[in-house]
């Protein structure tokens, strides 16, 4: 029979455990979402991570699991060794068993063993297992099940076979089977010195979780005793496929394959590390990419860029002169998106981000070899730590580049002071690294969840509604009543307050009974569907299993829906007219304005924005129903429901179709939010503000409606003033619109983007007045040689601003020369522009040249087009323009 693929082989080992009672669960995402130290999953525990320790309960013992894991950055990590080894992954599907408290040790070897040697066949004579020496019941076990003799049963004393998920979690001795690729290869049983080769290669990690490790010195025995085992997919398909090479798989070699065609290069025994780096890292960073986590400089998209600028810097190294990645990705997508999915639905994102690091990393490949040379011509033998340190963190430039240049001219570099360095740098990287994933999950919420159960949601039809009162806390601690005064928090059988989730912030309301009343300030999700009221008591006691009325405040519900609805025809506007690497990266919405995150490379041009706009607007004109469906995921995305990458949804969710497109819709997305019931009801909208806040990352800010009305007259009145220049109203009014954002419950950050944004328009506005002010005036438009000239002289403008009268002057002159003055206090800044047809025949660097040695500055700099300098003496001006003029 024909080997099996490694798709065929997840399927086995998933079906397998299926027939034995384990739920199929998917994997979850790399990311994790349930623990705020870790880095990425690093193993299939780990989303069971919880569930082992007894704090959340499923509604299976058993489950089977093909987890995508990254193992780079963290308590695991292979990145360095990924390439020259057979068998080191960054990225990897590790497939497990779990038994939550089920069965243990016994049934864990029985299930390994009847897999492995009946439905995959693997000999029986080529296999060892190792246990924790002091583990005799494993090892009886084993004699037992496996009919082993002692000698193949090797009792190991070290942390090899005591398994961790990293400092803190779930832990216990384990269990390891090895497979003997036989004696053409090196190396020795485990245990020994020679335990490293390729010849004995573990195949599967039963791990016995018996403790939880809760702090450093204090673990402490779990529950119930429970069953993790991991076995690497890729290993398994190669011992399957005969091999054991995990490269030298059928998945592998179709992505090196096609590596090998796009770069154009055969590969072999030379060249097949850069090969292997490449496939890896093609998986690792599609993956995390499909996930948002984007190349950055910090956190995971920090780990990320290193892993892409290795896989890239392998390509060049393999004489790639153009991006490679984006090509390679429609491989991958063809091997994986039937079991992830995620690869399809971001598959533009991608695409998009490995073509713009590939392209920025070339770049930077050019210009840190063009620095190492200079740098090389100033030393003799060793170039000092110090640069190559400065090349690696300042340019990105890597360090075994930059060893391998040095090489190539018997050269070398400082490597104890690069140490020193590196050492520095990494202890900062490690102390910014703060985790992320949700908060701490705080765990009183597992005890109230587990006695009362989810909160059941009313509020997609109802503004008001009666509940029993289910849990009282105060302090976070469960309580019996809470009394007037009392701040604290109130669990209900059902709610109609829409608790915050998918960016839209929580209801406030009234909870009230007779004399009690309690103002609901927020509502949080907890677990998934466990809805908690924040708020004060005003008035009155209440008791646990009370009967209450609880009422939302409407108007503020309506315009949150109003924004809400804004935010999906927003998204679909952003794609339309930005491309379809459109993503959502997060967004707020609030009764008084929407926010809205996204991944996209560059600002929106003016152009861009008012396509925007007026697909928004036309939406909300056209005056259509908005419609929800309930579906499976699956049959979402199949009617082309945008969803969210790395949110997870249940086995239904609701669609949200709105805006009339003849036959279609408009927008049609997964969301849980409250909506209008007709696009009309959003009224006017205008995006008024776009920022970067981070790379890849822009964010827009919009309003609509009565904001937006109190925004545009504000506005209004701003610009009337400013050209009166009347500062102080300015400030007044400034003020007026930064409290349109200064509401108490914004939080800081939120606060400064504001802020930012209301200084710049201000300062625009009172630049723009200066700018027409004395424009008009100093405006001098002559024509020398044939050539038009304008000269213009302006006080009072920053010289930053000269720009925009270059640009302004190159315009109303449709084709000449543009030179112009600007002075502030006791500086003066000038400007030159030359339109494009006239720089065949002038340089405005060589105009700006002339003119600022004449005003006491010097050099400046610039293109052809345009070109800008400093200088002091306001007193030259005139000569200045005079001795340009003469070289037109
Ligand atoms: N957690 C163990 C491992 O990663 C078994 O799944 O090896």
């Amino acid at each position: 029979m024909a080997d099996k693929t490694l798709n065929e082989i997840r399927n086995t080992f998933l079906k397998y455990f299926e027939k034995n009672d384990h739920q199929i669960v998917e994997s979850s995402n790399l990311v994790p979402n349930n623990d705020p130290t870790l880095m990425f999953a690093n193993s299939g525990m780990v989303q069971f991570k919880n569930v082992f320790t007894g704090l959340e309960k499923r509604d299976y013992v058993r489950a089977t699991t093909s987890q995508k894991c990254v193992r780079a950055g963290g308590k695991h990590n292979d990145l360095e060794n990924v390439g020259y080894t057979p068998r080191h992954h960054t990225f990897f599907e590790m497939l497990g068993n779990f038994s939550f408290g089920d069965y243990f040790k016994e049934q864990a070897i029985d299930y390994a063993w009847n897999l492995i040697t009946k439905d995959f066949g693997i000999d029986k004579n080529r296999l060892y297992v190792t246990v924790f020496h002091e583990d005799d019941e494993a090892f009886n076990f084993w004699k037992k099940i496996a009919g082993f003799s002692d000698d193949r049963i090797i009792r190991i004393a070290t942390s090899d076979n005591f398994w961790s998920m990293g400092e803190t979690g779930p832990c216990g001795p384990c269990s390891e089977i090895f497979f003997d690729h036989g004696d053409h290869l090196h190396g020795g049983l485990p245990g020994t010195k020679d335990e490293d080769g390729d010849r004995f290669i573990e195949i599967w990690n039963l791990v016995f979780m018996q403790f939880e490790q809760v702090t450093k010195d204090k673990r402490i025995n779990l529950p119930k005793p429970s069953v993790d085992t991991g076995m690497g997919l890729e290993r398994i398909a190669a011992l399957l496929q005969g091999t054991h090479d995990n490269y030298e798989t059928d998945h592998f070699k179709k992505i090196i394959n096609s590596a090998s065609d796009i770069i154009k290069i055969k590969s072999d025994k030379s060249n097949l590390s850069s090969f292997r780096v490449i496939a890896d890292h093609l998986r690792a960073s599609s993956f995390l990419i499909a996930e948002g986590v984007l190349p950055s400089n910090e956190g995971r998209g920090y780990v990320l860029r290193r892993i892409m600028r290795r896989g890239m810097r392998h390509s060049h190294l393999l004489g790639a002169k153009d991006p490679v990645f984006s090509k390679l990705f429609d491989t991958l997508l063809n091997e994986m998106s039937g079991n992830y999915p995620e690869l399809k639905r971001a598959e533009s994102l991608i695409k998009e981000t490995l073509k713009m690091e590939e392209e920025k990393f070339l770049v930077l490949l050019d210009r840190g070899i063009k620095i190492l040379n200079d740098e090389i011509s100033k030393i003799d033998k060793v170039l000092p730590g110090d640069i190559a340190f400065k090349l690696y963190e300042t340019y990105g430039f890597p360090i075994d580049l930059t060893e391998d240049i040095l090489k190539s001219k018997s050269l070398e570099f400082d490597k104890e002071r690069f140490g020193e360095l590196m050492r520095e740098s990494i202890e900062l990287a490690r102390k910014n690294w703060k985790g992320s994933g949700d908060s701490a999950v705080e765990q009183v919420w597992y005890g109230v969840k587990e006695k009362y159960g989810a909160t059941e949601f009313l509020g997609y039809e109802n503004d008001q509604a009666q509940g029993v009162i289910k849990s009282l806390l105060k302090n976070h601690k469960e309580v019996d009543t809470l009394n007037e005064g009392d701040e604290g928090i109130i669990v209900v059988n059902q709610t109609p307050f829409y608790a915050e989730s998918g960016g839209q912030v929580g209801d406030t309301g009234l909870i009230s009974k007779d004399e009690f009343e309690f103002e609901v300030t927020d509502v949080q999700k907890k677990l998934v569907d466990l809805f908690v009221h924040y708020g004060k008591v005003k008035k009155g006691s209440i008791k646990l299993e009370q009967d209450v009325e609880m009422k939302i405040n409407i108007e503020k519900r309506n315009d949150t829906r109003a924004y809400h609805s804004a935010t999906h025809l927003l998204h679909e506007s952003l794609r339309r007219v930005l491309g379809p690497h459109v993503t959502q990266k997060g967004s707020l919405v609030e009764p008084e304005r929407l926010r809205f995150d996204f991944s996209h490379m560059k600002p929106i041009s003016d152009d861009e924005m008012v396509k925007i706009e007026s697909h928004v607007n036309d939406m909300i004109s056209k005056q259509s129903d908005v419609t929800t469906r309930i579906m499976t995921p699956k049959e979402a995305v199949d009617n082309g429901a945008l969803a969210l990458f790395g949110e997870k949804y249940g086995d239904e969710v609701r669609v949200l179709s709105m805006g009339d497109e003849g036959e279609k819709y408009f927008s049609t997305e997964l969301c849980g939010g409250t909506h209008v019931k007709n696009t009309g009801d959003i009224g006017k909208f205008k995006i008024i503000s776009q920022s970067s806040i981070a790379a890849g990352v822009r964010r827009v800010e919009a309003l609509r409606d009565k904001q937006l009305d109190d925004y545009l007259k504000n506005k209004e009145k701003m610009l009337n003033l400013s050209s009166e220049k009347d500062d102080e109203q300015i400030n007044e009014l400034s003020k007026q619109i930064s409290d349109l954002g200064g509401k108490p419950n914004l939080d800081e950050t939120d606060k400064k983007v504001l802020i930012k944004n209301l200084n710049k328009q201000l300062e625009t506005l009172s630049v723009n007045s200066i700018l027409q002010d004395q424009s008009k005036n100093k405006v001098n438009d002559l024509e020398v040689n044939g050539v038009k000239v304008r000269f213009q002289n302006v006080e009072d403008l920053p010289p930053k601003e000269l720009r925009k009268l270059v640009d302004k002057g190159k315009k109303e002159l449709g084709e000449g020369i543009v030179i112009v003055f600007a002075s502030k206090d006791d500086k003066v800044g000038i400007a030159v522009g030359v339109t494009e047809k006239l720089t065949e025949k002038f340089d405005a660097v060589q105009f700006v040249k002339t003119g600022s040695e004449v005003i006491g500055g010097k050099g400046g700099g610039g293109r052809k087009d345009f070109a800008q300098a400093g200088g002091q003496d306001q007193s030259k001006i005139n000569d200045a323009f005079e001795k340009i003029k003469s070289l037109i």
